[in-house]
């Protein structure tokens, strides 16, 4: 994974680094380095742990210095040390490196090189790029770079800078991202846009195979060792600056903000109740005739695709299939009729999910996706795109991102049961009253802070849990255990109710909370026997139910409550008081709820 940025230029160097790792700290927050080239002289600095150690560290140096690069590591090869961290500097300490994704043939190039004499600090895969390169470095840094580029298989975002060449920062891609910034008098590289659009919003996309060499004044593309013409694209949106807003975390935040942006999506694609989505850019006619789709994600999105699956069947028709990214790509999948591949990304970077855009497209699929950060990889590569428009979402939890989803999925939803006459004007009408009254019963939901409070002090010494739920809810019980999962770190399982009895009631004894969402609906009576058998084993059962359920007083040691909604909708409302559990239980145990161990907000290696 991990973000890389690079600066040329005379402006103050090292903020300009370090503003733009905090930036991409979404990619990884293992550790943060920087390499600066002052008065052809080659300087290292990096950190484990958060960039915040590294500012820390440098906040009373000044460091001179024109170029440079820098980088923020989530873990893949050697556990996340100072040695490990990057930059990953040459044997002779005059080369530097940052890289972003897996070189796959490291320990065969590894010991060839070890043959030859090369000694290695890291047990990272990065450093034999920067020996392979100092190996050979003779003339100009870019040659070098090209040759040690066809060495290396795998996928590599990498920046490198030398003092044999002091006045550049080469880069060259394969596999993860990599943009130039284009300046006055000064040039930047980085993972993403983010990291630099505060600095130009002059941007080129690098394609796998590019080399650049970056220079102060200049920039020059080459592909296969030729010039190459490639288009500056001017981007349209802002630096988005995220604050915590007084919240104590911006997950806390995020989870408040649910309400604005569920209108907001409301507001953005309802018209005159007509559903209407500008960036889709597939025709009516196109999507009228899909006999299929697949839909594609990981994590949360993959959970939002599993309910994206019961409303595009139950109201459309279509038969749709749902796939984890990384199983996707290595199932050989059948491609005959007239399909869509869904894909399902907040950051628009996961790398499964984009290698999976990349296999369907080679395959003649359609690519649709739902993607919250405009300019990110997913929404360039795909063929039509909606946006979720949950706008930054930074606690690498996902919470509004995945109400807005849900949302997007359900208007989608509308959308085709409208081209496709499964639904009709009185049925959408009903349908859109429905969705337009969930701003205001979030709120509601939000208003028992206090008493979800309470229940997570209760349980947060439980050394695990188990979720449960069905039908539309069976991707509730999926979440709701995701999100304890990765901010508590307790163990936790989400099941479809039905499937307890076939394994998991196994675990169930007088020390196991189970959740379980059981609002109304067709499953409600289902859901009753299942949390009875769980009481019968003695297993403490925290319910979900819809408000005025007195019955479930008698199976419930506690309860949260959720508004009277259509079936449909209650994912939407449930997984609030779950995301709260989580983050309670979280800061009980204090836990680092932003940033939670291992994680990275986006996950850009395979
Ligand atoms: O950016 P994406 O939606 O593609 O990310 C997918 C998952 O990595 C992500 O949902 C992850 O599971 C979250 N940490 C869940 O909170």
């Amino acid at each position: 994974m991990c973000g890389i940025v690079g600066y040329i230029g005379d402006r103050d160097l090292t903020s300009i680094l370090l503003v733009g790792l905090e930036r991409l700290s979404y990619r990884g927050y293992d550790s943060a380095g920087i390499a600066v080239i002052s008065d052809g002289e080659l300087s290292c600095w990096k950190k484990p742990g958060k960039i915040h150690a590294l500012n820390e560290a440098l906040k009373n140096m000044i460091i001179q210095g024109q170029v440079g690069i820098g980088h923020t590591r989530w873990a893949t090869h050697g556990e996340p040390n100072e040695v490990n961290a990057h930059p990953q500097l040459s044997q002779s300490r005059r080369v530097a490196v940052v890289h972003n994704g897996i070189i796959e043939n490291y320990l065969e190039l590894k010991s060839k090189l070890k043959k030859e004499g090369h000694i290695f600090l890291s047990q990272t895969d990065t450093e034999i790029i920067v020996h392979l390169i100092e190996r050979y470095l003779q003339d100009d840094l870019e040659s070098a770079v090209e040759l040690a580029a066809k060495d290396l298989v795998g996928s590599l975002a990498i920046a490198v800078v030398a003092e044999a060449d002091p006045d550049k920062i080469v880069v060259y891609k394969k596999g993860s991202p990599l943009v130039i910034g284009v300046g006055k008098g000064e040039n930047y590289i980085a993972s993403d846009v983010n990291a630099i659009i505060s600095h130009t919003k002059n941007i080129i996309y690098l394609d796998d195979g590019e080399l650049a060499i970056i220079e102060k004044n200049n920039y020059t593309i080459k592909r296969n060792g030729k010039i190459i013409n490639k288009e500056i694209q001017t981007v349209k949106w802002d630096a988005v600056i995220s604050d915590k807003n007084g919240y104590e975390h911006y997950m806390l935040k995020e989870i408040y903000e649910q309400a604005i942006v569920v209108r907001k999506l409301i507001s953005k694609y309802l018209q005159n109740n007509k559903v209407h989505f500008k960036s889709l850019k597939l025709d009516k006619e196109e999507l009228a005739k899909i006999k299929r789709f697949i839909i594609q994600a990981c994590g949360t999105s993959w959970h939002s695709g599993l309910l994206g699956k019961y409303l595009i069947e139950k109201y459309t028709r279509i038969p749709t299939e749902v796939d984890i990214s990384s199983e996707f790509r290595y199932r050989d999948i059948i491609t005959e009729g007239n399909k869509i591949v869904v894909a399902i990304s907040q950051s628009g970077e996961t790398a499964d999910t984009l290698a999976c855009i990349r296999e369907a497209k080679s395959k003649f699929f359609k690519v649709l996706s739902f993607v919250n950060v405009k300019g990110s990889s997913i929404d360039r590569e795909s063929d039509g795109v909606i946006y979720t428009h949950s706008g930054p979402e930074i606690g690498v939890a996902s919470t509004k991102n995945y109400v807005a989803q849900l949302v997007s999925l359900y208007l989608f939803m509308v959308h085709l049961g409208i081209l496709k006459w499964t639904l009709d004007e009185e049925k959408v009408d009903v349908m859109l009253n429905n969705l337009r009254r969930l701003p205001e019963q979030i709120d509601k939901i939000l208003q028992q802070t206090d008493h979800i409070k309470k229940i997570a002090k209760k349980y947060a010494k439980s050394k695990e849990f188990i979720f449960v739920g069905r039908g539309v809810n069976y991707p509730t019980a999926l979440e709701g255990a995701l999100k304890l999962k990765e901010l508590s770190y307790i163990h936790a399982a989400g099941y479809p109710a039905g499937e307890l009895k076939h394994g998991p009631i196994a675990l169930i004894d007088e020390n196991l909370p189970v959740v379980c969402i059981a609002p109304q609906s067709e499953t409600y009576d289902k859901m009753i026997s299942n949390i009875q058998e769980i009481r019968a084993r003695k297993g403490k059962t925290i319910v979900i139910a819809t408000e005025g359920d007195e019955n479930i007083k008698e199976y419930a040691d506690d309860i949260l409550y959720i508004p009277l909604c259509p079936e449909d909708l209650t994912p939407i409302l449930a997984v609030i008081p779950l995301q709260l559990l989580a983050y309670y239980i979280a800061l009980e145990l204090n836990c680092d709820v932003d940033q939670p161990r291992n994680l990275a907000k986006s996950v850009t290696v395979e």
